[in-house]
């Protein structure tokens, strides 16, 4: 795998299709485009030109078209973004708002080093899923070099996957940094490790388990998975939300010492499980203590809501009061560390939701693959 940084010598004059991860629902919801600014800000400084792309949301076969989407829900569009680069780079970006290459070669053509394109969301085109070639050569007939900063962009995709086949291809800052991270979180960084998890998506959560079963000292759960286990060893969790599917497989774990379950719970006026309770907080938190590396991915209990987030900040208090080594992802438990203005106490807060997962859980990463990681 090649890295930006090493080429910034050669940055001056080259157009750069930088793939970057803006996927938010507004400016607002602004993480993951802070986190994009230092690329960007490295490339315009060396004198390139640089044409930014990215996906929002998920449009539906419908609302793809080849080459000039008709009546965009703004949901999709990443015209929302324009402000915030201009606010945050000082240049002032143009918009690039549909799939007519011929045009854009041109207007890319005609302006000064250091100027700033947006295209519109690469998911519109008809291509991006499907991975489709010609429509990758279109996007490629645009630039120099193919930066990939999109660690959160994990699924396959025209832009992800092909676009590194046909120009030079890059790690930018951003990807690198989430690489370094991850991997020293997992296996450099001094243990006792612990690994927290706890929200939606049990099953993902479950592989990560599988696979850093050696190299963890205690797994703390909460969330769906912890109703699973729960369930799995006998509990009545009446409606509280579980795994089906995961249920056999987490039995094989069901005495499993590193396996940490809440003791006591908070509930709903139904009697779901949405949070873990005050004997559940003081033993997690003992875990914490104890430990110098801890991954974290998924809030404790349903924190969206005041009533159920006591878990969740307790943890996070705890972990931000150590000096472990503490990588944190997922939108969720993010967003959480945002609210709660802690972000300085941890080590790294990871762009990616599942892709971290995926990552953790040993898995191949389409765009990884692409830019030579695993080779
Ligand atoms: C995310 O928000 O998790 C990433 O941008 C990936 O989005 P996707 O799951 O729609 O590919």
């Amino acid at each position: 795998m090649q890295f930006l940084k090493d080429i910034q010598e050669e940055l001056a004059g080259k157009t750069v299709l930088l793939r970057t991860d803006l996927n938010a629902e507004s400016a607002e919801d602004s993480f993951k485009i802070e986190k994009s600014i230092g690329t960007l800000r490295f490339l315009l400084e060396r004198g390139a030109k640089v044409v930014v792309m990215s996906h929002r949301g998920r449009p539906t076969e419908d609302q793809v078209s080849p080459r000039r989407p008709e009546n965009i829900p703004e949901e999709f569009s990443l015209r929302f973004v324009l402000p915030f680069l201009e606010e945050h780079l000082k240049v002032v970006p143009k918009f690039l708002p549909d799939f007519d290459f011929g045009a854009h070669k041109q207007s890319v053509a005609a302006v000064p080093a250091g100027s700033l394109f947006v295209l519109e969301n690469v998911r519109l085109h008809s291509g991006e899923n499907s991975g489709d070639l010609e429509y990758a050569k279109q996007m490629a007939s645009l630039g120099d070099i193919y930066v990939n900063d999109a660690f959160g962009s994990w699924h396959p995709g025209a832009s992800v996957t092909e676009l590194p086949k046909l120009l030079p291809a890059y790690a930018g800052l951003l990807m690198e940094a989430e690489l370094e991270h991850l991997n020293h979180v997992m296996d450099g960084a001094p243990t006792p490790r612990i690994v927290i998890l706890g929200g939606g998506k049990a099953a993902d959560k479950f592989s990560v388990i599988k696979n850093l079963y050696d190299r963890t000292d205690a797994f703390l759960i909460g969330g769906i998975l912890a109703n699973t286990f729960l369930k799995a060893r006998g509990m009545d969790v009446g409606s509280s939300v579980i795994d089906e599917e995961i249920v056999e497989q987490v039995n094989s774990f069901s005495s499993d010492a590193k396996i940490i379950l809440p003791i006591d719970f908070i509930k709903d006026a139904e009697g779901k499980i949405l949070d873990i309770g005050p004997e559940s907080r003081k033993l997690f938190s003992e875990h914490v203590a104890v430990s110098k590396t801890v991954i974290w991915n998924g809030p404790l209990g349903y924190f969206e809501d005041p009533a159920f987030r006591a878990g969740s900040e307790r943890i996070a208090k705890v972990i931000a009061d150590t000096s472990n080594c503490a990588v944190v992802g997922g939108g969720e438990t993010t967003q959480l560390i945002l609210e709660m203005g802690m972000s300085n106490a941890f080590t790294w807060l990871s762009t990616g939701g599942g892709a971290m997962l995926a990552f953790l859980a040993g898995k191949r990463l389409a765009g990884l693959e692409a830019l030579g990681y695993y080779e």
